[in-house]
């Protein structure tokens, strides 16, 4: 999002939250163009583990200058195995939610982790559940991220408490296109009490609690959160998911089902929901449009209510299934109470469409989830919304860009005078592993490194 818009929807009257206490990356979004690094690490020893955390703290970035997202970011977040290892009382354990407890390869069956994603084929550190913490730094450029990484990585470099197992460096343009050369991490869900003014045209700010612990939610009420309170406040849960793309293979299942390039594109759009430049199907219905995608003003602001039928943005498309905004669904749902903040971003080179023979390189996207209920949130969407079609009455059709795709491979394209249905689309998007993370406030932090 344009700095000098995150500039102006900013109202500091409007901040009912302790933003100073909270992580950046949870109402930060990420800069344009963006810099950094993912690391994970194991805890070797507690005691030296606590005193590294002890030396992080001052450069972990609170969510106080959310709105200048200005200069680099630094987040730290810990899985359920990294708060028993580093010596969390039995009590506050307990107060996790279970899916969390259990982490995210165990719970596959609840995510349709199957086939091609069953966490038997996941990297080794997140199929044996290694991982005791995940950081991210991330930065608006070069220069920043360079040296906010040198500062991270001196704060451990001489203390064996802790075990880099894996960093990854990822970043994006201007343009912030993902590998498939779509423009990605447009459209999220805004909090109250944040400082947030939403412009005419975008939807209201959901209530805190749906995204930071300790807050009322949607209900006004306050769900159970980890405790004491100064563990579970103002804290938040990551959904860390490592995907790698298979975009020659997109590239090739476009080209075999589209009789020339123009129509490839719009092949490929309805898929998505969004053209390339990430303007919305709904608004340029017949052909992409740069101004609309680069204008964050216009590019979110839009409803399916003139889409009954879908015949300019598909029931089955990514989009209209993360969120369906106020489409009619077959299945009595409240389309409010499913809303991820994503901070994904992006690795490796983007694939243009005319390349149809994989290369073999690493490419894809940390998908990065945050929401007050993240686990439940995923696995309803990953289990409902991505792997069944049938809140659309789509049988049992999946999502194009997300779903595990069976011998079928249905997608199915309301269109004038007929609705046309493409089959044997492939799994485009392959889970190479993942993690349930929290991501304690920093007054936690601060409490964990005392225990
Ligand atoms: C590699 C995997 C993925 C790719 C390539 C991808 C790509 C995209 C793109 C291009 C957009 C449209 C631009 C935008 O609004 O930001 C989008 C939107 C979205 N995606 Fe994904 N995505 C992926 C994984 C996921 C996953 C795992 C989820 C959640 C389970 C998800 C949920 C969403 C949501 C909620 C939206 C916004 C929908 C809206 O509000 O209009 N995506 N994605």
């Amino acid at each position: 999002m344009a700095l000098d818009f995150l500039k102006r929807i900013f109202n500091p009257n409007n901040v009912t939250i302790a933003l100073d206490d909270i992580q950046a990356l949870i109402l930060r979004s990420r800069p344009v163009p963006y810099y950094g690094t993912v690391a994970v690490f194991e805890i070797n020893d507690a005691t030296q583990a606590k005193l590294i955390l002890k030396e992080l703290l001052p450069i972990i970035t609170s969510a106080k200058d959310w709105h200048k997202n200005e200069g680099a970011s630094v987040t730290l977040t810990f899985t359920y195995k990294g708060l028993e290892k580093i010596g969390l009382p039995k009590d506050s354990l307990d107060s996790f939610p279970e899916a969390f407890r259990e982490g995210m390869a165990k719970r596959a069956p609840f995510l349709n982790d199957v086939g091609v994603n069953d966490p038997k084929y996941w990297e080794k550190d997140f199929k044996n559940a290694t991982i005791h913490i995940a950081a991210a730094v991330i930065a608006n450029s070069e220069e920043h991220w360079k040296t906010k990484l040198q500062e991270f990585r001196a704060k451990f470099s001489n203390n064996k408490g802790l075990k880099l197992l894996k960093s990854h460096d990822f970043g994006a343009t201007e343009e912030v296109k993902n590998v498939f050369g779509f423009r990605d991490g447009i459209s999220n869900p805004e909090i109250e009490g944040s400082g947030i003014d939403t412009p005419p045209g975008f939807d209201r700010p959901l209530k805190t609690g749906e995204f930071v612990l300790g807050y009322p939610g949607e209900g006004d009420i306050t769900k159970p959160y980890p405790q004491p309170d100064i563990l579970g406040k103002n804290g938040s849960f990551l959904i860390f998911r490592k995907y790698q793309s298979q975009v020659a293979d997109f590239n090739k299942y476009i080209q075999e089902n589209s009789r020339n390039p123009q129509e490839g594109e719009l092949l490929a759009a309805k898929m998505v929901g969004r053209w390339r430049s990430g303007a919305p199907l709904v608004l340029s219905p017949d052909k992409d449009d740069k101004e609309l995608g680069d204008d964050p003003h216009k590019n979110n602001a839009f409803s399916f209510k003139n889409d009954e039928f879908g015949k300019k943005c598909p029931f089955s498309s990514h989009i209209r299934r993360m969120n369906p905004r106020d489409s009619k669904t077959f299945v009595l749902e409240d389309e409010r109470l499913h809303r991820i903040i994503r901070r994904s971003v992006t690795f490796g080179d983007i694939v243009p469409p005319d390349v149809t023979k994989d290369d073999g390189k690493e490419r894809g996207q940390y998908f990065m989830g945050i929401s007050a209920n993240a686990m439940g949130t995923l696995e309803f969407l990953q289990k409902q919304w991505a792997n069944d079609g049938n809140s659309q009455n789509l049988g049992t059709e999946k999502d194009p860009m997300i779903g595990v795709q069976d011998s079928e491979g249905l997608f199915t394209m309301p269109a004038d005078p007929l609705v046309k249905r493409y089959r044997g689309l492939q799994t485009f998007n392959i889970v190479k592993g993942g993690e349930y993370c929290f991501i304690p406030s920093l007054s936690a932090l601060r409490w964990i490194s005392e225990l």
